[in-house]
């Protein structure tokens, strides 16, 4: 029996690859960013062979930063930036074009066209999802739309659709030579295609979205052996044994693996999940129904999300296109020259508002500006957006379960930033916990695939794993707490109706 499970967490800004040993403890990371391009305003594109090559890279980082062989790797779990869309020739292995990213606003007319009839909440009943330019889904069209080409050799059979992870897993285990072209339910459940009860593609959608079935992906669990890497790799032999969408992999290895349970990611964007156990809710303000988790043929866990679009990544573009700071973790310095936000607030609705508004014609806003108001104030207002956007996510989950959350677990790069998580506990007014391990995503997808190879006995020892390293305690007073989310909404109505 090896000693480690090596994780695969292609994300929106960077591929990783975390090793971990059987505490659930961090071994050795491999990082590498990849380019992020934005050819107009609304689109966002990522080239999926720098992706590729990157994951390989990261594999090879952190092999030898451990000083460790495939030998030592038990198993291969992937996680993955869900909605992410590739599109490529199975006969060639080459793209048809780049992977458009969840953050893409492009398929907006085709959302509005498959819309004008039954409306957005067209399909949700079976998908848990409404018509919106986030999902893969509407990016397959246009791709099959758009690229010369592309529509006839997808009726011939020769592409293949994939997020991510499907991307990763077909190049590991073979590509041209029979890679193996499967995601899991939880990837399954963010393209707009799959029926939530049947866990299978729907005829039905795919034919009024006129996506071939020959290019979607074959559903399996998110915990079980799909392939053997192939070859050519580092990795040759070893067993992909796990695939969990990135935040359902924090979810898990948050081990919030019952129902009533609940974690909230900080990253470009923000996600929070509340996992429903085995019953499919459907919620009544502004949430998401989606896959929780599958364990090999158990039956599957569902969950309520709360998506935010733009929580990280305001920071990044703050850095990027103003040149406010000129490193990410320096926005808590300048967030802390001054005492609070001196009257501002900053809506960073870049791709439209997602949970609880989903406003598809909201723009940016930066409102309640006076002369007082300084470089310190913007950023403070920048950090609290995320905390105000999670705020409102969480009445959404209190109000759809009826029993409020009491702490909230917290995981992701921004929860660095103290200064941002006393102003969430603040305007939560319940703490806020962070556990040791905070590579959560990558733990949680590393945890699926040692269950499917029985490097882990079970759920209970993974529970064993988790492990509390700091908590926020609320301070604000109910009366300011209140003021400030009654400016907050207001400045959020701000943002409506900038596109027609
Ligand atoms: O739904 C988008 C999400 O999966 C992306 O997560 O952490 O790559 O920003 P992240």
């Amino acid at each position: 029996m090896s000693d480690y499970i090596l994780s695969i967490d292609q994300g929106t800004t960077s591929s990783r690859a975390i090793i971990f040993d059987k505490a659930g403890s961090i071994v050795s990371t491999g990082q590498l960013e990849h380019e992020q391009i934005f050819p107009q305003a609304g689109w966002v594109e990522h080239d999926p062979r720098e992706i590729w090559d990157n994951v390989r890279e990261v594999i090879g980082q952190a092999l030898s930063k451990a000083n460790i062989t495939r030998h030592d790797i038990q198993a291969v779990g992937i996680t993955n930036q869900r909605e992410t869309a590739v599109v490529w020739d199975k006969t060639t292995g080459v793209p048809v074009y780049n992977a458009i990213v969840w953050q893409d606003t492009r398929t907006q007319p085709i959302v509005d066209r498959l819309a004008a009839e039954g409306g957005v909440e067209r399909f949700k009943k079976k998908v848990g999802l409404p018509l919106a330019t986030y999902f893969s889904g509407t990016k397959i069209v246009w791709i099959l739309e758009n690229v010369p080409g592309a529509r006839e050799k997808a009726e011939a059979g020769d592409l293949l659709f994939g997020t991510t992870d499907s991307w990763v897993l077909w190049n590991l285990t073979g590509g041209v030579d029979g890679g193996v072209h499967a995601t899991d339910v939880t990837n399954a459940s963010r393209t707009l295609f799959m029926d939530l009860e049947t866990l299978k593609w729907d005829d039905e959608i795919l034919a009024i979205f006129d996506v071939p079935r020959s290019m979607m992906p074959e559903i399996r669990s998110s915990s079980e052996v799909y392939g053997t890497i192939s070859e050519n790799s580092l990795l040759r032999e070893v067993p992909v044994a796990g695939i969990l969408g990135d935040q359902q992999a924090a979810t898990f290895g948050q081990a919030a693996f019952d129902q009533g349970e609940a974690k909230n990611t900080y990253g470009t964007g923000n996600f929070l999940i509340f996992n429903t156990g085995t019953e499919i809710v459907h919620s009544k303000n502004g949430l998401l129904t989606t896959l929780g988790y599958q364990l090999g043929t158990d039956a599957p866990h569902y969950a309520l999300e709360g998506s935010i679009a733009v929580t990280g990544s305001l920071v990044q573009w703050m850095r990027d296109n103003l040149g406010m700071i000129s490193s990410a973790p320096e926005i808590e310095t300048l967030a802390n020259t001054v005492e609070d936000n001196g009257g501002a607030y900053f809506v960073p609705a870049f791709s439209g508002l997602f949970a609880p508004y989903w406003r598809a014609d909201a723009r940016g806003a930066l409102v309640g500006l006076t002369r007082f108001v300084n470089r310190g104030h913007i950023a403070r207002a920048a950090l609290e957006a995320t905390a105000f956007q999670t705020r409102e996510v969480i009445d959404a989950v209190n109000a759809d379960s009826g029993v409020p959350l009491t702490e909230i677990k917290v995981d992701g790069g921004m929860i660095a930033n103290n200064t941002l998580m006393q102003f969430q506990a603040d305007i939560l007014g319940v703490p806020v916990v962070r556990p040791v391990v905070a590579e959560t995503t990558a733990l949680g997808a590393a945890y699926a695939a040692g269950l499917a190879v029985g490097f882990w006995s079970g759920l209970d020892e993974l529970r064993a794993n988790w492990q509390e390293d700091s908590r926020w305690e609320p301070k604000m007073d109910a009366e300011e707490r209140d003021r400030q989310l009654r400016n907050w909404k207001k400045a959020v109505t701000k943002t409506f109706g900038w596109v027609d």
